[in-house]
């Protein structure tokens, strides 16, 4: 038996890094998976492994979540799960960002997700109820230098989060955060190299556990709360950050 047998799941992002590790994990605990991406070829290549379905899909775009939307129907006839999990950082200080580029990360990781539940919510709420899983950060939590926009967005996440609970509980659909700490993927690998002037042994040296996180450990937890083993949960904010925000680390 499955954590996740029966269910249909729509995981963006999900050509590599964590949504990779998703849509793995998801199909390991019984779920028939749908991944979008705008990573094409890798977003294939990941299907074809997990025996599942790929539709590009741009996550700012309606249009595309309609058709993410229409493939899963098509293919499996419902949609269980949706893990709002695609999402770009840029590192800049506030006075050298470009104003477009800070529209363009609210865009992708904001508006993304919100687009994403308008999407999904008819087809959950005519099956009788769903899970939202969206994934946030721990700069949803805390801010950081040099990722306002990344952090903004994060936040906002968080609001989306709580009135999409709000709003959706009683139709049946639990809408919850997720907050990784440091994952080891090409987002972190490209972060430590764009974030010059950042003490990354620091960060390890402030982690109870003092490493970074393979991806599969956050899959863990976003398959749990996608699960009906989190039947009352919903409208919350789950950190996975190695006990980073737990204390100041003296
Ligand atoms: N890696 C970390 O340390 C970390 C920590 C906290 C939160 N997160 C969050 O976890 C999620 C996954 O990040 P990751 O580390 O796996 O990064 P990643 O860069 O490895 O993967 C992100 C995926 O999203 C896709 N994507 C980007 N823009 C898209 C768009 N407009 N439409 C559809 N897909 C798009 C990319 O092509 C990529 O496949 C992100 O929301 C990220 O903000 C990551």
């Amino acid at each position: 038996m499955g954590r996740l047998d029966g269910k249909v799941a729509l995981i963006t992002g999900g050509a590599r890094g964590m949504g990779k590790a998703h849509a793995r994990h998801f199909t390991t605990e019984g779920a028939r998976v749908v991944i979008g991406d705008v990573l094409e070829e890798k977003g294939q290549r990941v299907a074809a492994e997990i025996g599942g379905v790929f539709v590009r899909h741009d996550v700012t775009s309606a249009d595309d979540w309609a058709a993410a939307v229409a493939a899963a129907t098509s293919a499996y006839g419902r949609i269980d799960v949706l893990v709002n999990n695609a999402g770009i950082l840029r590192h800049a200080p506030v006075t050298e960002m470009d104003p477009d580029e800070f529209r363009h990360v609210l865009d992708v990781n904001l508006v993304g997700s919100w687009l994403g539940i308008r999407a999904v919510v008819p087809v959950m709420r005519d099956a009788g109820g769903g899970s939202i899983v969206n994934i946030s950060s721990i700069e949803g939590i805390a801010g950081a230098a040099g990722l306002s926009a990344y952090s903004a967005s994060k936040f906002g996440v968080r609001g989306l989060t709580r009135s999409a609970a709000q709003e959706l509980g009683p139709v049946g659909i639990r809408v919850n955060s997720v907050h990784p700490g440091g994952v080891m993927t090409s987002m972190a690998l490209a972060a430590a190299q764009t974030m010059t002037g950042v003490d990354g042994s620091g960060f390890l040296k402030a982690l109870p556990i003092a490493r970074f996180a393979e991806p599969v450990e956050i899959s863990r937890l976003v398959a749990f709360l996608a699960s009906d083993d989190a039947s009352y949960t919903t409208g919350a904010e789950f950190l996975a950050d190695g006990g980073l925000l737990s204390g100041p680390g003296y």
